[in-house]
């Protein structure tokens, strides 16, 4: 029913956020569901001109603004993780000078050193090792190195260096705890109980952080954009922050990913760094937090009944209730995600084509799923709920396929991954 055009090719080697760990500012934090800067670059070609206002309304690490923002062109970004908020915010600050970078990470050396007791107390009980435990994220001496530099931080006065090197903290904290990434969680890695990093290696992986990738960064940006995109970065829930902040009928321009229908939930996947330097004290504020991501994930109980009247959506969330009885299923939270999800594609779309001005382009890159071996065609689900809305879909990109679980490999194969392309 839509067009399919093939850009395996093309997209297959800019869909991930790997391409940018080299370049300079995107760079500064090791982000994994993220596209690479060439992806924007692509688009822009495309478009051919740079007369534009655009919308992300899932920033994650900041990629599109900061591509846009190095391009000369304005972006509106919305981010709910405070994590995520601040990196963009960081890599998007244009007044950084080496000068001052080099005096603060003298007081950071300085102050650290000043730390004579450091309190590894913590709400979280598998944060720092301590007597009784199984497990820890962090050996003490990791965790007394962190924390001396997270305090010596806090003392800087001046907040935009403060705001800089927390995310240099930040972007080493996994490498330095007994953690990786796996998939959608973290795990312990291999022979963690016998790794043993020093406060030394700690404070030396920090100041390589700081001089390897931040100042030669700050110092080769010879003359940064003069658009200043990290003003309309908004720490929101972009389902209603969109219609509070941006003007009706004023954006030319989305290009945006949203949490994929894969259970993974971005609160989970940088835990390590909301608990380590406070974003979230506490399980309260996690839960909080969890409240106002996308209903992509089942690590709450969704309790809205809420649905869209959509034909295809009904069809898919019947075929999915009988494969998950047929599966020995009685749990149905998988189910509730699903439906819930779309009930938030389609505010995003509402309120995304409000905003939209007559001939605007929205590129919004998301995958399908599967769940109890039924597929998930999320592709055509939001394409036909962005078409209810007004939209016109010009086509569906085919990006990448994606492997999918060793469960549903058999009767489902890879998942497309693709860019639907709407246009008011
Ligand atoms: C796939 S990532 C975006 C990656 C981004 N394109 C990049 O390259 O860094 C999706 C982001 O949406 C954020 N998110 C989830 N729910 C949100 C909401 N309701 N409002 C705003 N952001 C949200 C997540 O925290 C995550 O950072």
């Amino acid at each position: 029913m839509y067009k399919y055009t093939d850009y395996l090719d093309t997209y297959g080697r800019i869909m991930q956020f790997n391409k940018n760990k080299t370049v300079p500012f995107h760079r500064w934090y090791p982000f994994v569901e993220g596209y690479s800067r060439e992806f924007i670059q692509s688009i822009l070609n495309e478009i051919g001109k740079k007369d534009l206002v655009c919308l992300e309304p899932f920033s994650g690490s900041g990629t599109t603004a900061l591509e846009l923002q190095n391009s000369g062109i304005d972006c509106f970004s919305f981010e709910v993780n405070p994590l995520m908020y601040l990196v963009a915010r960081v890599k998007l600050e244009n007044r950084y000078s080496t000068e001052c970078v080099n005096s603060w990470l003298d007081f950071i050396n300085i102050n650290r050193s000043t730390v004579d007791v450091v309190d590894l107390t913590s709400e979280f009980q598998t944060l720092y090792q301590s007597e009784g435990k199984e497990k820890w994220n962090y050996n003490i001496e990791v965790a007394t190195a962190v924390q001396k530099l997270h305090y010596a931080i806090k003392n800087i006065s001046d907040e935009l260096y403060q705001e800089l090197f927390t995310v240099a903290l930040a972007a080493i904290l996994l490498d330095v705890s007994n953690l990786y990434r796996n998939g959608k969680c973290l795990s312990y890695k291999k022979e963690w109980k016998e790794r043993k990093l020093t406060e030394t290696e700690v404070f030396e992986k920090f100041d390589q952080k700081v001089r390897s990738e931040l100042i030669v960064d700050i110092q080769n940006a010879l003359c940064r954009s003069k658009v200043d995109n990290k003003q309309k970065l908004f720490n929101l829930d972009s389902r209603t922050g969109i219609d509070e902040k941006i003007e009706d009928n004023s954006i030319d321009l989305v290009i945006t990913s949203p949490p994929y229908l894969n259970s993974r939930d971005y609160t989970d996947t940088y835990m390590l760094e909301l608990k380590t330097l406070g974003f979230t004290r506490n399980c309260e504020e996690i839960r909080h937090l969890r409240e106002q991501t996308l209903r992509s994930h089942v690590q709450i109980k969704w309790e809205d009944k809420a649905c869209i009247d959509n034909e295809f959506l009904r069809e898919t969330l019947d075929n999915l209730e009988i494969a998950a009885k047929a599966a020995g299923s009685w749990n149905d939270s998988i189910i509730d995600m699903v439906r819930l999800y779309f009930v938030d594609m389609q505010q995003i779309f509402k309120a995304m084509y409000k905003k939209l001005k007559e001939g605007g382009r929205c590129y919004f890159n998301v995958s399908n799923s599967a769940y109890f071996n039924e597929l998930i065609n999320t592709l055509e689900i939001c394409s036909s709920i962005a078409e209810k809305e007004g939209y016109t879909v010009r086509e569906i990109r085919k990006a990448r396929n994606l492997k999918t679980s060793p469960q549903q490999k058999k009767s489902i194969g890879s998942l497309l991954e693709g860019v639907i392309v709407l246009e008011k």
